[in-house]
């Protein structure tokens, strides 16, 4: 039994209400009794979520909340499960549960498995609030014999934490590791599926299957491994919430040219393309002329002279102008041209950073809104379209 068991759902409320009043610790403590710290933080996790679940009362701690699946990956990633024809799963690592749940919606019977006690009991009252029933939930360790004789499932799905302090990425390093999962369940199930870090090189998963990178709002979210027979290529991405799809095609021609000046429109590729090295599927997918202009870390663009409209698109912008990358210049030109707003798409140390946005951003007036890229010596000035 854990403290979660002694606590209930009004109070986790109270706690709530409490903690947007901005009590102070000692009336915390006398309104919430012996596990006010708990019930605290489950009301901060609960406040913190807003846009990540559809429902605001589920049960989570801060690092729950922090490692548990968007409601949008996972109702996609069960949706894929459900075409495959899967009626059984079982999630070795299930966290509050949220991958979980979405899975348990979309087969017959589910397994929810968590070695740490609190979150086994957020995921059985998470499954609850979702009203999810199919669900069998397992405290202990999945690696173990007790466990692993326990479940009956076609396929594995594991999402392991990362410990923070692990540098390099490797399957040795999650928790529980990919590696032991596989030899433990291996001659159970038809297939696995693994959540994995998407950073994590390609060459350290020793399988065949699927590498899927999901980008969500514009950003790199999940890398999801699947093993063989639910696998559709070798690599794909999708960027969510609109859906669209690239998979890697090994036959197609390479046609991506790359080019110094920029054309009249600038193309952003979600990184999910460009982590899954999908670029020249997307130059094939895509209707126009377009040349790659800049792959950095965060930003991949492409350019070109068409209007170009694709949902493989982050944004497309129109070029305003092409200035040197001087923060006064870029400022004159922008005050001049009634620009009252500058984002500043552009990678810089943090201090650098400051400074240079406050002299871009000084003085600015008026309804246009700026986006600003580096690239090399030359800034360029955009607006989205
Ligand atoms: C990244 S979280 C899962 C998040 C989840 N997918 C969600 O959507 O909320 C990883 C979980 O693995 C659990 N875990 C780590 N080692 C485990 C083991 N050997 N057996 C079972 N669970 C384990 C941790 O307690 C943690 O809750």
């Amino acid at each position: 039994m854990s403290w979660v068991n002694e606590v209930t759902e009004d109070q986790v409320e109270l706690a709530v209400e409490l903690v947007k009043r901005g009590l102070d610790e000692r009336k915390l403590r006398s309104k919430l009794g012996p596990y006010w710290k708990e019930l605290v933080e489950v009301a901060k996790a609960r406040l913190r979520a807003k846009d990540k679940f559809s429902r605001q009362d589920l049960w989570m701690d801060l690092e729950g909340l922090r490692y548990a699946t968007h409601e949008i990956v996972a109702r996609y990633r069960a949706k894929r499960l459900a075409n495959f024809g899967v009626k059984s799963i079982a999630d070795v690592s299930c966290g509050i549960g949220i991958q979980l749940i979405f899975y348990a919606m979309k087969v017959e019977r589910a397994y929810g498995i968590d070695i740490d006690p609190v979150k086994i009991e957020f995921a059985r009252r998470n499954a609850e609030k979702y009203r999810v029933s199919n669900i069998e939930f397992i405290n202990g360790d999945s690696l173990s014999e007790e466990t692993i004789r326990r479940i009956d499932a076609e396929v594995v799905f594991s999402d392991p934490a990362r410990p923070p302090e692990a540098p390099e990425r490797t399957l040795e390093g999650l928790l529980p590791s990919p590696l032991r999962v596989y030899e433990a369940y291996r001659s159970k199930v038809n297939a696995f599926i693994f959540d994995l870090p998407p950073q994590m090189r390609r060459e350290k998963v020793p399988w065949s299957g699927e590498f899927e990178y999901i980008d969500l709002f514009g950003a790199i979210n999940r890398l999801t491994f699947y093993f063989e027979p639910l696998a559709r290529a070798e690599r794909s991405a999708v960027t969510l919430p609109k859906g669209a799809r690239l998979e890697s095609n090994p036959d197609l021609e390479n046609i991506v040219e790359w080019t110094e000046k920029p054309g009249q429109y600038l193309y952003e590729i979600p990184q999910s393309i460009d982590y899954a090295d999908l670029i020249n599927e997307l130059f094939h997918a895509v209707e126009g002329e377009m040349k790659m202009l800049l792959r950095e870390k965060r930003r991949v663009l492409a350019t070109g002279d068409d209007e170009i409209r694709s949902d493989y698109f982050k944004r497309v912008y129109s070029v305003v102008a092409v200035l040197p990358f001087h923060p006064v210049r870029i400022n004159d030109f922008l005050r001049r041209e009634g620009f009252g707003r500058a984002t500043l798409r552009i990678s810089l140390p943090d201090r650098e950073y400051w400074r240079f946005r406050r002299k871009v951003e000084a003085g600015l007036n008026g309804e246009r809104r700026a986006f600003v890229f580096q690239l090399g010596r030359k800034a360029i000035i955009a607006e989205e379209l």
